[in-house]
């Protein structure tokens, strides 16, 4: 039996990892080659024992956060610290990249990782929903005074610190392939944005500044879809579930934001 070997993720990991992506249970698509090699490839880290990769994590390294994505082992190879040796990596690449916090989302009955991730220091921080709906369902709403236009990068720094986002993220997340960013203006002022990806299809992040202007950036992504179907991740924001529940797009899950410090 040979140690536990974590190393970063290769082009030919695709198929083991698409695999293991399966055990998060989101409900989405297995992410296919291009998305694997262009998104989660050059950010993932594998477990390997005795050849085989056990266990994968995808994270996006921000300038002051690692933000993990995703987090799997396989049933077979649970708790033998595939996970926490991940962790352990993750860690200590972002420390090194200058990186002060460390944050993900949970499904709030996944009691394993939840104990996981309260061992490693992340401590419940607020809930999101994720929204499915298809655009022909979902009527366009018009938002008087309120445009959508492609985000110019000018405006990332303000946007990220108005909606309390990890600062670069969204610099890290235009950088990915397909990604498209869209703002919404009011007065010449950014009031809210969208990172969509519309091969996916969904946006994440998505924020506004009120449930009034959001239907203006639902807009805005349209305007750049190519398929019926879109998907939501709406954090911290009751009052943008809520208008979408009213039409007709209930939450299709919720998730536990955890966060804590990459402090020692
Ligand atoms: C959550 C998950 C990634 C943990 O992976 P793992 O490789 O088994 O975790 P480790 O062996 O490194 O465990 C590290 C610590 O986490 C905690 N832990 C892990 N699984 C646990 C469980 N089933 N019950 C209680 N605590 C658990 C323990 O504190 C454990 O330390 P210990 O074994 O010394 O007590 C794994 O259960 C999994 O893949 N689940 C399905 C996918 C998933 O839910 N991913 C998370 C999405 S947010």
């Amino acid at each position: 039996m040979s140690a536990l070997v974590i190393r970063p993720a290769r082009l030919e990991d695709h198929a083991r990892v698409a695999e293991l992506f399966l055990e998060l249970e989101t409900g989405d698509p297995k992410p296919d080659a291009t998305r694997f090699a262009n998104e989660l490839c050059p950010s993932t880290f594998v477990a390997v024992k005795d050849g085989a990769v056990t266990a994968y994590l995808f994270a996006q390294f921000m300038k002051d956060t690692v933000y993990i994505r995703h987090v799997a082992t396989a049933p077979s190879a649970r708790r033998t610290g595939a996970a926490r040796a991940l962790f352990a990596k993750v860690k200590a690449e972002a420390r090194a990249r200058g990186a002060e916090r460390i944050c993900l989302n949970v499904k709030p009955d996944n009691t394993a990782a939840i104990a996981l991730y309260e061992d490693e220091g992340l401590a419940f921080r607020y809930t999101s929903q994720t929204h499915r709906f298809a655009w022909s369902k979902l009527p366009s709403h018009p938002v008087a005074g309120v445009t959508g236009a492609l985000l110019d990068p000018a405006f990332d720094a303000e946007l990220e610190t108005r909606f309390g986002l990890p600062s670069e993220q969204i610099a890290t997340t235009r950088a990915i392939p397909n990604k498209v960013i869209v703002g919404i203006f009011r007065d010449g002022k950014p009031v809210g944005l969208a990172c969509f990806d519309p091969t996916f299809p969904g946006a994440f992040p998505i924020r506004a500044v009120d449930s009034e202007v959001f239907p203006a950036l639902l807009d805005a992504c349209k305007a750049h879809a190519i398929e019926d179907d879109m998907n939501v991740v709406i954090e911290d924001a009751p009052d943008l579930v809520a208008w979408l529940t009213n039409a007709g797009a209930p939450p299709r899950m919720t998730f536990s934001y955890y966060a804590g410090s990459l402090q020692k």
